[in-house]
């Protein structure tokens, strides 16, 4: 079964065929980094507005790069909920169109739900139940994972998103948007203990999230630094304030772990792509046996393979959407 997948919740805009949910037959992400560079984060207006410049020519550039031809598309997946409405607006639009001119079947999806699969397109071994975090630039939440579409939300952000943290810290080092790779790159060079910058919520019961103070703190610190005449440490500021991260994203989602009496858990999402985060990932499965998963680096960031794998399933499932799917700019996990 091939299907066409479709995730424009962002600022990329991305279509790709996939065979049985497994099978990535191409996955084509075009990216509007650079039309946002410039104003320091994404602008949902001009965001949608790429969008609809873009989608007919990477759609037609996923079914060429798949070596099909429209008519062999069994089902049309597209990202409705959870993101920019204005943007996931343009895909659910495409989707519609394309399902309702094939006489196909058309899906939603969820987007968290979307980089859930990315694992399970990686890694088909990946077996269920496991704890799921998702960390992106929209999103941080940590969740049990029971099965395609059976999903328990254990914790979540109450402010920011882990990559958000990382976007708007690197704003204030001076640093080009996105911040999240830049500063995975630069604190390579830096020292982690360099800064005691706060890990927020690390120590509560809970497993929510919580990044603005970090925000903050960083604020002040960059503010007293700069005060004081001199440079900037950047490349020791990045290391500390990734390592802050990190320290909190690890420690949450081995705990939820071992609340929830798993050892498995899987990482989505782009900061899925930080290598401090898949070294300490790392280390701690080696330490403690738990087994930690990361999908690649290009499913880790916005994708549409993820989309149509999250559709395939959820299509064996029975779920159908109408033609009246709407975009929705937030909805609860495992709606569809
Ligand atoms: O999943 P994604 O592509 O889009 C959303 O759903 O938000 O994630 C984008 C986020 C951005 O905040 C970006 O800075 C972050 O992922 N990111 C990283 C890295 N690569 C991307 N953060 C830390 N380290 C990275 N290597
Ligand atoms: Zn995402």
């Amino acid at each position: 079964m091939l299907i066409l997948g479709i995730e424009t919740s962002c600022d990329d805009t991305t279509a790709a065929v996939v065979e049985d949910g497994r099978i990535i037959r191409s996955n084509v992400i075009s990216s509007q980094t650079s039309a946002h560079e410039a104003l320091g984060g994404v602008v949902p207006e001009i965001a949608a507005r790429h969008h609809v410049e873009l989608i007919v020519g990477v759609v037609a550039a996923a079914i060429e790069g798949a070596s099909v031809s429209l008519r062999d598309i069994d089902a049309v997946a597209v990202t409705s909920a959870h993101g920019l409405v204005g943007c996931l607006a343009v895909g659910v639009g495409a989707a519609k169109s394309i399902s309702h001119a094939l006489g196909v079947p058309l899906i939603g999806i969820h987007h968290i739900e979307g980089h859930i699969h990315a694992n399970l397109l990686d890694h088909p071994q990946l077996g269920f139940p496991f704890i799921c975090l998702t960390v992106s630039g929209g999103h941080t939440l940590v969740a049990l994972v029971e099965g395609h579409g059976e999903y328990r939300v254990l914790g979540e952000t109450v402010d920011d998103a882990a990559g958000e943290a990382f976007d708007k810290t690197a704003r204030l080092l001076g640093l080009p948007f996105p911040g999240g790779p830049v500063i995975d790159k630069l604190a390579r060079q830096g020292d982690p203990r360099a800064f005691n910058l706060p890990r927020p919520l690390i120590r509560s019961a809970s497993f929510d999230f919580s990044f603005s103070g970090l925000k903050t703190a960083t604020k002040r610190c960059v503010d007293e630094l700069e005060n004081s005449g001199g440079q900037l440490p950047v490349a020791d500021l990045a290391a500390s304030v990734q390592e802050a991260i990190v320290d909190v994203l690890v420690a949450k989602t081995t705990r939820a772990a071992a609340a929830e009496r798993l050892d498995t858990v899987a990482v989505s999402g782009g900061v899925g792509a930080n290598s401090r985060l898949r070294e300490r990932f790392d280390q701690v499965a080696r330490r403690s046996g738990l087994r930690v998963l990361f999908p690649s680096l290009e499913l880790c960031t916005d994708n549409a393979a993820m989309i149509a794998c999250a559709g395939y399933h959820r299509l064996r499932m029975g779920y159908r959407s109408t033609l009246d799917l709407d975009a929705k700019a937030s909805a609860p996990l495992g709606a569809v």
